[in-house]
């Protein structure tokens, strides 16, 4: 009896163990890109891109950990991701090019509040060799879908700095409404800066 419960035990762990974030959440397909939840295996490509994209994003982005690029970083990453998908905190994509699968950036859907709130914030980055090529927009109107139909979510919130017409032009292209100004809302590239209030509710589509 005992060694049938520890049989079923083992093959329970083996089981989870062998459960991929990819399992949990399937990949999205967009207009020329599909999103997909962050594996191991991303882990040169990712640290490549970031390297490469370095001076274009950390102006717009919280302060890089000085270990950030590195694989044991990366392997944190990923477990954060499964830990916060689990619980329904957050839902993470990597952007892949259609044509040749490669790694063009990611969205994030994060800081989710259920309850009588149903909302969640999004954030995004785009390497910098494939910007201003449509991919985040592509990216945003194939996120929408999961967030409103199968997350259930009433509200997605985005904010940005006054001063980033990428995003200012992203969100207005993808159907958010600018609602309000919070100062010094987060601290970007060391500094508490200014935002611009955006959000998309399900009712807006
Ligand atoms: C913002 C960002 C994610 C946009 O990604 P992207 O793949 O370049 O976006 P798209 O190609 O889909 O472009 C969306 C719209 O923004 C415009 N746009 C993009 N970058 C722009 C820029 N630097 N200045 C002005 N407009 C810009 C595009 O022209 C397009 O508008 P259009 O169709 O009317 O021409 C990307 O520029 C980026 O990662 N920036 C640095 C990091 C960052 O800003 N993160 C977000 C912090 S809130």
């Amino acid at each position: 009896m005992q060694r049938d419960a520890d049989e079923a035990s083992s093959l329970n762990m083996a089981f989870f163990r062998s459960v991929t974030l990819s399992d949990l959440t399937p990949a999205i397909s967009g207009d020329g890109v599909l999103l997909r939840p962050a594996q191991m295996s991303d882990c040169s490509a990712w640290i490549r891109l970031r390297e490469e994209s370095r001076e274009f994003l950390t102006p717009w982005e919280p302060t890089w950990p000085a270990d950030d690029l590195t694989r044991a970083s990366f392997r944190r990453r990923i477990r954060r991701y499964a830990e916060d998908q689990r619980s329904d905190v957050a839902y993470a994509f990597f952007i892949f090019r259609k044509s040749d699968n490669v790694l063009v950036g990611g969205l994030t859907l994060a800081n989710i509040r259920r309850g009588c709130a149903q909302a969640g914030s999004l954030g995004y980055w785009m390497g910098a060799a494939y910007a201003r090529q449509g991919h985040m927009t592509a990216a945003v109107n194939a996120l929408l879908p999961f967030a409103f139909d199968t997350l259930k979510l009433h509200r997605v919130e985005a904010a940005c700095i006054p001063a980033n017409a990428g995003s200012i032009r992203l969100l207005e292209k993808t159907g958010f409404t600018r609602e309000g100004f919070a100062r010094q809302y987060l601290c970007i590239d060391g500094i508490w800066q200014d935002h611009l209030l955006y959000a998309k509710l399900e009712g807006d589509r």
